[in-house]
């Protein structure tokens, strides 16, 4: 199946974790990937891993999201290399401040995550916006978080997060019918990003979700391939959990699993 053939698309920060995975599953769908990270080796490592893997072009661009000249670069790199970008993928979100209170929150940081999380996440849309996809449409991907909407105690990081999603809906409306723009929800998924906000055993975390295990990158990966791809043609604005259940659980650590009589699909 190669929904995305002759399609380029630009995965921002996908050197490794739940980037790195959509990164390889849409070349395995047949796009060319552009993929973006600061630090140089292990993102060309990254891009040659899913170079070999699946016989796609990759290119690898060293580049700070937070940093506006990073991001003009990137852009221009991609359309200087494979002449068009269709499909683009905001990766990106940091949460240095963990889940400090509201109320210790040093504000420079949270500038920062903002400037992050969300600022490059914006601008990155506008100029692929202005490169390609104002003449020739295209599709968009925020990388958002079930706690954007409920209290995960992570008070800057949930904040960055709600913000982004206000920024998808309004961007589906005004990018419409050219652009669609979606975002994903994950809860917990298994990336370094997770572990220093871990604090409990893998299997206790994992018992409180239906499914009854913690996300892979790749779960988040195959939901990125569809809600970009042509046979999500009409749904923007959308933003879909990736979750395992985790919003809708009614206990939350002692769930046992697998629940009697529940499939396990
Ligand atoms: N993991 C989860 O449980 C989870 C849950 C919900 C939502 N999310 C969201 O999913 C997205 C990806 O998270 P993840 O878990 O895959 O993270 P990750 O495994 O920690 O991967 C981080 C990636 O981002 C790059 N990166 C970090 N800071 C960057 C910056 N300032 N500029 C450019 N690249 C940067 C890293 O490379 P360098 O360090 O070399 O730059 C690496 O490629 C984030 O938006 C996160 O908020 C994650």
């Amino acid at each position: 199946m190669t929904p995305f053939e002759d399609r380029t698309a630009l995965v921002v920060s996908a050197s490794r974790g739940i980037g790195y995975a959509i990164a390889a599953e849409l070349a395995r769908q047949g796009a060319s990937v552009a993929m973006t990270a600061r630090t140089e080796d292990p993102l060309r490592e990254a891009a040659g891993r899913i170079r070999e893997e699946t016989g796609r072009r990759t290119l690898a661009i060293t580049a700070h999201s937070r940093e506006e000249k990073d991001r003009q670069a990137a852009v221009e790199t991609v359309m200087d290399t494979f002449g068009r970008l269709d499909l683009l993928v905001y990766a990106t979100g940091i949460n240095p401040a963990l889940d400090l209170p509201a109320v210790d929150l040093d504000l420079d940081c949270v500038r920062r995550m903002f400037e992050t999380n969300v600022l490059g996440a914006l601008h990155f849309t506008q100029l692929a916006w202005e490169a390609w996809m104002k003449e020739n449409g295209g599709s968009v991907l925020m990388l958002n978080t079930v706690a954007a909407h409920a209290v995960f105690r992570m008070p800057a990081y949930s904040a960055t997060k709600a913000a982004l999603h206000r920024l998808t809906e309004d961007l589906a409306d005004q990018l419409a019918p050219r652009v669609r723009v979606n975002a994903l929800a994950p809860a917990f998924i298994r990336t370094s990003f997770m572990e220093p906000i871990t604090s409990v055993p893998e299997e206790t975390a994992a018992a409180s979700y239906p499914m009854g295990r913690l996300g892979e990158p790749e779960d988040v990966a195959r939901a990125a391939a569809f809600l970009l791809s042509p046979r999500a043609s009409w749904i923007t604005g959308t933003t879909l959990r990736v979750d395992g259940g985790k919003s809708v659980a009614t206990a939350t650590q002692d769930r046992p699993h697998p629940a009697p009589g529940r499939p396990v699909l």
